[in-house]
């Protein structure tokens, strides 16, 4: 492939899961993929050694602190540098990108998110909270602007796998597969005294603090229904959650005439992530595969709504509309930052999100800037709550 023809992709968030995995799909196919841009929160000697490896074009750093000694270390390499918020949104118009893969956390990828869709970036999208918080908005725009939004989550992948041909076939149903994390099982009582540390270790997949600990608390799920719902543009009674131990079903679609398509693989997110960036492409890969004799059994239960409160919370986040999933998903950022500093402890998360989608303004038909509102309203109310749970 000549170098007009490869996929130019700019990396949000290279430095984390997603985006250090990303890049090892893109060196593994060097000949189909050049990284333009790479960012970071405030990894600098992270993003430096990517930025070098991969020749990239730009750099952006969140954190100012980290710039000077940033771009001391990639000027002369001839690799631009950039630092802040708003570098972030303005880099991904860059003529030069093709595709941008969004794998920074929580609400920061909306803005970059919302640019890059109105520039005609084709967009992979890891980055759930953006379409949690503003999915209608994000859809909209990418229908007006003819950009594709491809999943990266494993759930959405399959989906859209299974969904490949079907153009003309509509959905019955969509059963979103989880885990059920590290806590499942256990009762309100049990996850009482539950610490971060133990949070943090997933039983399948090695992932970001803040998605461990969403999927030690289910709200991962509640935020992948929501994320589900505008990707495929589902009603909430179409969406259905089961538990599935061993993470080997990634999802599965119902079609009217009562067939049922389900994606299977290994738990590994660089399947996904090349799915994605790759597409419509199956890119021969030396992934491991799965060995049916080594899962004799896949088991299926159905969640406890009691115990994992956070999952009837975005269910009737995505009922409501307007900005409740965004109150919801801010309320959530607050409460996990909270749990992982030790301020809070795990059942309290939920008493926050709780207290937030009663008490934050509600806004029916919320635009864009009313978004920006709602997260810091919500992340104030939060964070005002702290010290009397
Ligand atoms: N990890 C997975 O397996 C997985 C699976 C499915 C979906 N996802 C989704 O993918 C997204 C990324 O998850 P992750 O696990 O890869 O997260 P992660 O490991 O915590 O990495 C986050 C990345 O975003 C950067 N970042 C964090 N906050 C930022 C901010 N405010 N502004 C700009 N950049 C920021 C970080 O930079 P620094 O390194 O400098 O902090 C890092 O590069 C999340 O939305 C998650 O839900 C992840």
């Amino acid at each position: 492939m000549s170098e007009n023809q490869k996929k130019h992709i700019a990396i949000l968030g290279s430095t984390g899961s997603i985006g250090t995995q990303a890049l090892e799909v893109i060196a593994a196919n060097s000949d189909r993929f050049q990284v333009e841009v790479l960012t970071a929160h405030s990894n600098a000697d992270l993003l430096a050694e990517q930025a070098l490896k991969f020749k990239a074009n730009a750099v952006v750093i969140h954190d100012e602190s980290k710039y000077k000694a940033l771009k001391d270390r990639l000027f002369d390499e001839g690799i631009k540098v950039f630092c802040g918020r708003d570098a972030l949104a303005e880099v991904v118009e860059m003529e030069t990108i093709d595709l941008v893969l969004t794998a920074l956390v929580g609400f920061a990828g909306l803005k970059p998110t919302m640019r890059a869709i109105a520039a005609g970036k084709q967009i992979a999208l890891a980055n759930k909270e953006t379409l949690v918080v503003a999915g209608e908005l994000i859809t909209k725009a990418a229908r007006e602007k003819g950009v594709n939004i491809y999943p990266v989550d494993s759930e959405h992948s399959a989906i859209f796998q299974c969904l490949s041909g079907e153009f003309h076939n509509p959905i019955e149903k969509i059963y979103l597969t989880a885990s059920g994390g590290p806590f499942r099982g256990m009762s309100l009582q049990d996850l009482k005294s539950v610490t971060p540390a133990q949070a943090l270790k997933h039983p399948n997949w090695d992932m970001g603090a803040k998605i461990t600990i969403d999927s030690a608390s289910m709200m991962n799920k509640g935020l992948e229904v929501i994320e589900a719902k505008w990707l495929f543009g589902l009603k909430p009674e179409q969406i259905d959650i089961v538990v599935h131990p061993q993470s080997i079903i990634h999802s599965i679609v119902q079609f009217e005439d009562g067939s049922m398509k389900a994606q299977m693989g290994l738990p590994d997110m660089k399947l996904p992530i090349q799915y994605a960036l790759g597409y419509p492409e199956r890119i021969k890969s030396d992934f491991p595969r799965f060995d049916f004799m080594k899962y004799p059994q896949l088991t299926f239960e159905k969640p406890d709504y009691k115990a994992f409160r956070n999952l009837q919370f975005a269910f009737d986040a995505m009922q409501k509309g307007g900005n409740a999933p965004c109150v919801l998903n801010a309320a959530n950022e607050i409460a996990v930052k909270e749990f992982l500093a030790g301020n809070i402890g795990f059942l309290a998360m939920s008493d926050l999100i709780e207290d937030c989608l009663q008490n934050v303004t509600y806004i029916a038909q919320p635009r864009l800037e009313n978004y920006f509102e709602t997260d810091s309203e919500t992340r104030a109310y939060a964070s005002s709550k702290i010290s009397s749970l």
